[in-house]
């Protein structure tokens, strides 16, 4: 049985799942693949440290050159995370003819350009299904099954910690503080849970889908990013009673203007699939003018299942080599699509006021709405204490740019005492559960 050489660079969570998957699969890989893997070289940090949590301690280095400079390595697999040495070890892998598989998000979303220009220059794969929502094909359903279609919209929740954290502060009643120090607790948000939380790690997943779903190429910085830190249990209770509940979404649309993308808070209808995915459950929504929608569901984090999407892109390398070839699933960003400026974008918008309870103050609010071209559908006077009332707003698909205007003038009203929420309202793609 032919043998093909594997090096891991990173033994950390996801690391060591590759490591037990690849493991497991020995015998079972022999007969789906016809050749077998044999990991060859493991970098980490510390050998010391994990040496004995892997079979041939002999294996392990300190140093990734280690990995790439052994000649009896032809797939070099990336767990090590972050921008360096993450991305100086994989170019030179890609360099020494080495093909490449990585679940690097960081770096596939500011660098993905680069590192997939290198791996068709050396005649390499390079692939990377699990940087986005980990266990769950995305990426390759794009490249592949999807092909025959113009996707038009890309969206859904892609980072399991801020999920797990608004589905108790949904359920549970939780403020976000509390409900991010029990995320803590359980091992769903990291000691610096500031990429999860911020919205960050969504916006990575955002830029590497567009890319790929638009064919045109969306950067980390493309994306724009608010993240959850200012949510609060009522917001989540009052859209509750509109028949929404709020999710951290990441939206990616394309239209004849361009590609809009970004990652924020949004309400969404109880009815909708994705309204149903809680705890610390991925989702990613997409539509495309042949197969109008498909959903794609389940664990977007964790050793094991991250490990399945890394396992099966090495699978399908040693499939490529058994065959002779390689980069059938390349860079597929063919176009130079523009990328819109938010206030560009078209959404309906939750809004929530702290407004003086006086006569002809709804007016001027109304007034200020009207004169920037904002269409309200909805406006509900929640309560009024001491004189204070709060407003509950949702106005109908407007233009970001004319709503900011709005609020400025409402801001600027003397009877406005707060706005103390403004959120968008997530609305279906034609054809989609509305
Ligand atoms: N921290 C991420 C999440 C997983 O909570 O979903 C890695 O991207």
């Amino acid at each position: 049985m032919k043998k093909i050489g594997v090096g891991l660079l990173g033994l950390g969570t996801v690391g060591m799942g590759t490591y037990k998957v690849l493991k497991s699969q020995q015998t079972e890989m022999e007969r789906k693949l016809g050749v077998e893997l044999e990991i060859r070289k493991i970098a980490v940090k510390d050998p010391q440290e994990v040496a004995d949590q892997v079979e041939d301690p002999g294996l392990l280095t300190d140093d990734w050159r280690e990995v790439v400079g052994d000649d009896s390595v032809e797939i070099v697999i990336e767990l090590m995370g972050g921008m360096e040495p993450a991305k100086t070890s994989i170019l030179a892998a890609l360099k020494a003819g080495k093909h490449v598989v990585t679940a690097n998000k960081d770096l596939v979303a500011v660098a993905g350009r680069e590192l997939l220009d290198a791996a068709a220059e050396n005649k390499c794969d390079f692939l990377f299904e699990a940087a986005v929502a980990g266990g769950i094909p995305i990426i390759r359903p794009m490249k592949q099954c999807l092909l025959g279609n113009n996707i038009t919209e890309i969206m859904g929740i892609v980072n399991g910690t801020t999920n797990f954290i608004l589905t108790k502060m949904e359920q549970d009643g939780m403020e976000f503080q509390e409900a991010l120090d029990l995320a803590t607790e359980l091992g769903y948000a990291e000691a610096d849970p500031t990429a999860d939380i911020e919205g960050l790690d969504a916006g990575r997943k955002v830029a590497i889908m567009a890319s790929i779903g638009f064919h045109s190429r969306v950067v980390f910085d493309d994306v724009h990013i608010e993240g959850i830190t200012k949510i609060t249990s009522k917001d989540i209770q009052y859209a509750k009673e509109m028949g929404c509940t709020i999710k951290l979404l990441g939206v990616a649309r394309c239209d004849e203007e361009g590609i809009e993308a970004y990652v924020c808070p949004m309400l969404i209808a109880g009815e909708h699939p994705l309204a149903a995915v809680s705890d610390s459950y991925n989702a990613v929504f997409l539509h495309g003018d042949a197969v109008e929608n498909v959903m794609f569901y389940g664990r977007g984090a964790g050793s094991l299942p991250t490990a399945s999407a890394v396992v099966g892109d090495v699978f399908d390398i040693a499939r490529n080599i058994q065959h002779g070839c390689c980069g059938r699933i390349s860079c597929s960003c063919y176009k130079e699509l523009a990328i819109k400026k938010m206030e560009n974008t078209k959404n309906s918008f939750f809004l929530r006021l702290l407004v003086e309870d006086k006569c002809g103050v709804v007016t001027a609010i109304a007034g200020a709405f009207a004169a920037n071209q904002v269409s309200i559908a909805q406006i509900i006077q929640r309560q009024s204490k001491k004189g204070v009332a709060e407003l509950v707003v949702i106005t109908d698909s407007v233009k970001e740019g004319d709503l900011k205007k709005a609020l400025e003038t409402i801001k600027a009203q003397e009877t406005t005492r707060e706005i103390s929420t403004v959120l968008r309202v997530y609305k279906a793609e034609k054809g989609e559960t509305q």
